[in-house]
């Protein structure tokens, strides 16, 4: 399985996740569940112009812009429970290496057209402005914002020289024409093939309606040869003489990560080889999940570039077996927008909610078939109604039970009734109607149906009433709690691909050895728990959200310069010694502090630096009173330039922690010292 190699150039939001991830990580952990043989890769896409803008815009390296990225969205996706076997990136030198290869071989047997073209130049900046580096007038539409390559509004693919009063996005400029040359591959060509191939696979293993929509609007049109080269500096570099100022178009590279971090998987496994296991196995079944904006790439020209690779007859590649691309998931109603700072980025989030409370509200909401949306109400209405109430209260109640009446034992199922053997009955076949959905990409309908077994037991729960057979007929009360003990086992390896830190925790809480998906999904509709085996005492398992604690997460993230920084961040690149010592911090010690007027955040606060006064404002109004903090000494940082918040200048930063439930901490020095002391 393979998911999207996002970009490293922004952090991951939730509509990354609803587009490829979370539906791939899902059926990941189902397959393993299966005992089948799967391996998950994925990695940072670190190419592409983009990346470039926003190392200029930043004054700084494209390299730093995504080695900041790729940790940045590995963390998150860690914390996220995504269960990658590999996380690599399209800057190590296996993937140039290979990205050439294949450029190498296509060149070798003159597969590969080069064609001269005319191109916008900019003469100032003295490069060609390659795709996103140029903006204009679309022909088309008239959109004033249409970019080199495409336009957003009307969606054609433009010729940049075609765009009206083109200028140049790095000065503004406008640019000239200049002939330039490039290779080409012939994607054309590939057209019936690539036709052929999408029929048979999705007969075969039932291709989404929207892909096969998209795949057929291409076809219609008529595929066209595709420049697979690139007047740019950063990329990996053109291996063919005479084009050494140039670089691989970041899509002819990026899809070949897949195999670039499959290879990185296999080095590090000390077994370089084994890629091939999977990458060229007539056996393997290979699944791409995506969003729908890569479709074009993924069912059309990453399978022309292996299909011409395997016609040279040396080496067979498989081919997707599907692609199962998600569409867009909106934020409260509109598309995430990072320009318009519209929605919440996965790191952001996981600082006030559990990864399970998010992956289930979003599973749910899988923009399968159409766009959906994310609102945090619902977010919270499913965490409380559904995975608190329901799943969390089940095996709560189950096992508080089974605490007090029965010592924390599991009680031994003797004669069965009529509601314990229809409950057994769909026990067993809960795990084969989720893998119906699960087998074909169906993730929302198959996370509804496991959480419909939770709300079965819920109900033979309470129509079997164990608080009065307890009394009455103790024998049939503990075959009710044994079968609502099978049931909570069960619930752990079926819920465990969807919400896996819950899942392990049922597991554990029932003193299982291992995890769920060790036990297997085969076994899930079984009654395998033994009598007689000592449970752990039930802690809480959901914990329910409040609004204040959405309120509060809004908050924090609309505001602007505040002095919270995110607490767990991941870490930061690596500095030397003399970047820190550029930061002028010291000891300053509190004389006053009041409110900021009409501000519920900012308090201004009067400090003493030896012999000189300072005001610093900072954004600390809800965690502090002001008086509390008069006395106190604490750490400034001196030398930042000063700032207007709130109409009040800020002569400088208070230094603040915060953990992950947002509590904030003022640093304060741990024993006496003069005020201006400098820290080192
Ligand atoms: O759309 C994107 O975020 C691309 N970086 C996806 C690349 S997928 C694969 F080809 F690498
Ligand atoms: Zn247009």
């Amino acid at each position: 399985m393979t998911a999207a190699l996002p970009y490293a150039n922004g952090p991951l939001h939730l509509g990354h996740l609803a587009g490829a991830y979370l539906p791939a990580d899902i059926y990941v952990r189902y397959q393993r569940a299966r005992k089948r043989d799967v391996l998950f890769i994925c990695g940072s896409d670190e190419h592409g112009v983009p990346i470039t803008v926003t190392a200029e815009k930043e004054q700084t390296t494209p390299q730093a812009v995504v080695d900041r990225y790729h940790a940045l969205n590995k963390t998150a996706f860690d914390k996220f429970g995504m269960s990658f076997d590999s996380y690599s990136r399209t800057s190590l030198p296996m993937h140039y290496k290979t990205a050439q290869e294949f450029f190498t071989e296509f060149h070798r047997r003159g597969i590969l057209r080069e064609k001269q073209e005319k191109q916008l130049y900019c003469e100032r900046d003295r490069m060609f402005l390659a795709d996103r580096y140029v903006e204009g007038t679309c022909p088309n539409c008239g959109y004033t914002q249409a970019r080199g390559d495409q336009c957003e509004n009307c969606g054609t693919w433009l010729n940049q020289v075609d765009l009206i009063d083109p200028k140049c996005k790095v000065c503004g400029q406008s640019p000239v024409v200049r002939t330039t040359s490039h290779w080409y591959f012939p994607l054309g060509d590939f057209q019936p093939r690539l036709q052929e191939y999408i029929k048979e696979r999705s007969d075969r293993d039932g291709w989404k309606e929207n892909v096969l929509r998209y795949c057929e609007s291409w076809f219609k049109d008529g595929l066209q040869d595709r420049a697979v080269t690139r007047d740019l500096t950063w990329g990996v570099p053109v291996p063919v003489p005479g084009y050494e100022s140039k670089v691989l178009y970041v899509w002819f590279d990026a899809v070949l990560g897949y195999v670039s971090s499959t290879k990185e998987w296999a080095s590090r496994a000390g077994d370089p080889e084994r890629w091939r296991d999977y990458w060229q196995n007539k056996t393997t079944k290979y699944v791409a999940f995506i969003g729908k904006d890569n479709v074009v790439f993924h069912c059309i020209v990453f399978p022309a570039m292996l299909m011409a690779w395997n016609d040279g007859g040396k080496e067979q590649y498989v081919l997707p077996e599907n692609v199962p691309a998600n569409e867009f998931l909106n934020f409260e109603g509109q598309k995430f927008s990072k320009s318009r700072g519209w929605g919440i980025d996965l790191q952001d989030f996981l600082r006030f909610f559990p990864a399970d409370t998010l992956r289930y509200t979003l599973a749910i909401n899988l923009p399968e078939s159409r766009d959906s949306d994310f609102y945090l109400k619902d977010f919270q209405a499913r965490t409380n109604n559904e995975l608190a109430d329901i799943l969390g209260n089940f095996v709560n109640r189950t096992l508080a039970f089974t605490e007090k009446s029965f010592d924390g034992t599991v009680p031994a199922a003797r004669h069965l009734g009529k509601l314990d053997k229809e409950m057994l009955s769909q026990l067993k076949e809960f795990p084969d109607r989720i893998s119906q959905h699960y087998e074909r990409y169906r993730f929302r309908d198959g996370v509804i149906e496991t959480m419909n077994l939770a709300r079965a037991a819920n109900k033979y729960f309470n129509d079997s009433e164990p608080w009065k057979t307890l009394k009455s007929n103790r024998e049939q009360c503990g075959t009710t709690l044994n079968i609502c003990l099978q049931v909570i086992r069960s619930l752990a390896i079926l819920f465990e691909p969807v919400v896996p830190g819950l899942g392990q925790r049922i597991w554990s809480a029932l003193n299982l050895p291992g995890s769920p998906s060790e036990a297997g999904w085969d076994g899930a509709g079984e009654t395998a728990l033994t009598a007689g085996l000592t449970i752990k005492k039930p802690e809480i398992l959901v914990t329910k959200i409040e609004d204040q604690q959405i309120e509060h997460m809004v908050h924090s993230l609309s505001s602007g310069p505040s002095g919270e920084a995110p607490a767990n961040a991941p870490a930061k690149p690596v500095i030397t010694i003399d970047d820190f010592k550029k930061l002028d911090l010291r000891v300053a010690r509190v004389v006053g502090a009041e409110k900021v007027p009409k501000s519920d955040k900012l308090l201004k606060i009067q400090v003493e630096i030896g012999s000189e006064r300072r005001q610093v404002v900072a954004g600390i109004a809800q965690h502090y009173n002001p008086d509390e903090l008069v006395g106190k000494d604490i750490v400034v940082l001196t030398n930042l330039q000063p700032a207007r918040l709130m109409g009040q200048e800020s002569q400088g930063m208070l230094l603040a922690a915060t953990d992950s439930s947002g509590k904030l901490a003022v640093l304060t020095v741990a024993r006496d010292l003069e005020s201006g002391s400098a820290i080192s």
